[in-house]
């Protein structure tokens, strides 16, 4: 029993960083690693989910989801911050627990992972190819409509004709393109990512700007739509559901802890970039869908994954659809890039520490990256984002984030009692109040996702246990020094 809660001591872990990141550069400021945050958050959730979380769930009280989601945010954020400045290492939420709650742990939370991370660049792909299908229409190019999305879905073409779909190409495409970026190691500079958040950000406070004048005050009425008699379908218990949806859009503020390798004051800077991107994102996210549902109908954003180009046409610039199209285009390869970086790099060390074959880990000679485990999760991602609706790959990633997200809520409580000692230079106010309430709301969230999404959470650390009762725990190099 006692392998399964071995713990990987601090001095070790730092050991080892210093080891094996020699190469890392501690070059980021507090406002380089916001604007990293801000590049991994802003993207499919905002652009795409908004208007399908007010027409489904919400109404124009999608606003509020957003607070309620930020709010579950901020809970997790601090206790990432706390961690993020005390384990300033590459690895997040799979290093922290396998310091403070034992291999077995660990393991479930790096294995969970895979469903934020690389599920999370498939569902930010298949929003990707639904904005390219849009703009290449608005060019009059008209991409053969099966292979735009997957055998569970339909599209209606102008003539009226329902055709089913058989692939999402264009979702591929973007994932194989971004992999092999990967691959070469074209490390996104300071000042690539720095552009391409600055063009986010400038699409939002455009489109902000524009509606605002263009408001409808009638389609705020009614603000919370009454509930149609199902959970989840309006009413309050919609709000909640929407909350859960657009939790999505919040993901990737915990992606800034998987650079504390690199950042220049990593104990003072982290808590600053997790926690100040993810209030950035909050103010932009509910002004942006305070307007969104202010210029059309909530009603009018069903089925449309592409929502702001419905809201951008009840404007008097129409002009500026095709610019906000390319530019939420180019800002949604950072949240990719990120996600699937991310990905390779929990693999990697879950991989160095014997959980996972050796091939998660091998370096390429020349590029100095993990290529081959990024070409295979090119393959896996590619699947998801070729075969799968984006609802289902989405809500996946919703339940799987916020699972890591309990767990390292409670990673803090947990190490405040066996390591009371180690410095912090952030610490969580009122423990273990504060991170309780944190755990509270992001089950109430995981509570609000339907059923299947649940089995297939189940199913998923089901095989995640197989594998580590068959081979992690026998290969584990912690554990077979006990
Ligand atoms: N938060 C990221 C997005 O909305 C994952 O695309």
């Amino acid at each position: 029993m006692s392998r399964l809660f071995v713990k990987k001591p601090i001095g070790q872990l730092m050991a080892e960083a210093n080891e094996n990141e020699k190469g890392l550069k501690r070059s980021l400021s507090a406002a380089n690693l916001v604007a990293l945050g801000i590049g991994a958050i802003i993207g499919a959730g905002l652009f795409s989910l908004t208007g399908l979380a007010a027409a489904n769930n919400a109404g124009p009280a999608v606003t509020l989801s957003f607070v309620i989601g930020a709010i579950g945010c901020a809970f997790a954020g601090l206790c990432y911050a706390e961690f993020a400045s005390m384990i300033p290492i590459a690895g997040s939420a799979y290093t922290y627990s396998y310091a403070t709650m034992g291999e077995f742990l660990a393991w479930i939370i790096g294995w969970d992972l895979v469903l934020e991370y690389a599920l999370g660049a498939a569902t930010v792909s298949i929003s990707w190819s639904q904005y390219l299908v849009k703009f290449l229409h608005s060019m009059n190019i008209h991409l053969p409509a099966q292979f735009t999305c997957s055998p569970f879905e339909t599209v209606t073409l102008t003539d009226g004709s329902v055709v089913n779909g058989f692939m999402n190409f264009p979702a591929v495409l973007i994932i194989v393109f971004l992999s092999l970026v990967l691959i070469r190691g074209t490390k996104e500079s300071a000042f690539m990512n720095g552009l391409l958040v600055a063009l986010k950000v400038a699409v939002v406070l455009v489109f902000i700007a524009v509606g605002w004048s263009h408001v409808n005050p009638a389609n705020y009425d009614p603000y919370i739509p009454a509930n149609t008699g199902a959970f989840g379908h309006f009413g309050i218990s919609g709000v909640f559901r929407g909350a859960a949806v657009v939790f999505f859009a919040f993901i990737g503020f915990d992606a800034v802890s998987t650079a504390a390798q690199e950042a220049k004051n990593p104990k003072k800077d982290m808590p600053i970039g997790i926690l100040g991107s993810l209030a950035v994102c909050t103010i932009l996210y509910v002004l942006f869908a305070h307007v969104m549902t202010g210029l059309a109908n909530y009603t009018e954003f069903k089925d449309s994954a592409a929502p702001v180009a419905i809201a951008i046409a009840k404007t008097p610039y129409h002009w500026l659809q095709q610019a906000i199209i390319l530019a939420i285009l180019a800002g949604y390869t950072s949240v990719i890039l990120v996600m699937l970086m991310g990905q390779s790099r929990v693999f990697y060390s879950m991989s160095l520490d014997g959980l996972l074959p050796k091939v998660f880990s091998q370096v390429h000679a020349k590029y100095r990256t993990p290529y081959k485990s990024n070409l295979l999760f090119m393959l896996f991602v590619s699947l998801f984002a070729a075969f799968v609706p984006v609802r289902i790959v989405g809500e996946m990633v919703s339940i799987g984030t916020l699972f890591a997200f309990v767990l390292v809520c409670i990673g803090v409580i947990v190490m405040r009692k066996t390591n009371p000692e180690i410095p912090r230079a952030f610490k969580v106010p009122l423990v273990p109040v504060l991170p309780i309430i944190g755990i509270v709301i992001c089950i109430a969230l995981m509570a609000s996702l339907p059923l299947d999404t649940w089995i297939r959470l189940a199913v998923w650390m089901g095989i995640g246990m197989l594998v580590y009762f068959t081979y992690s725990k026998n290969k584990s190099k912690l554990g077979n020094n006990l």
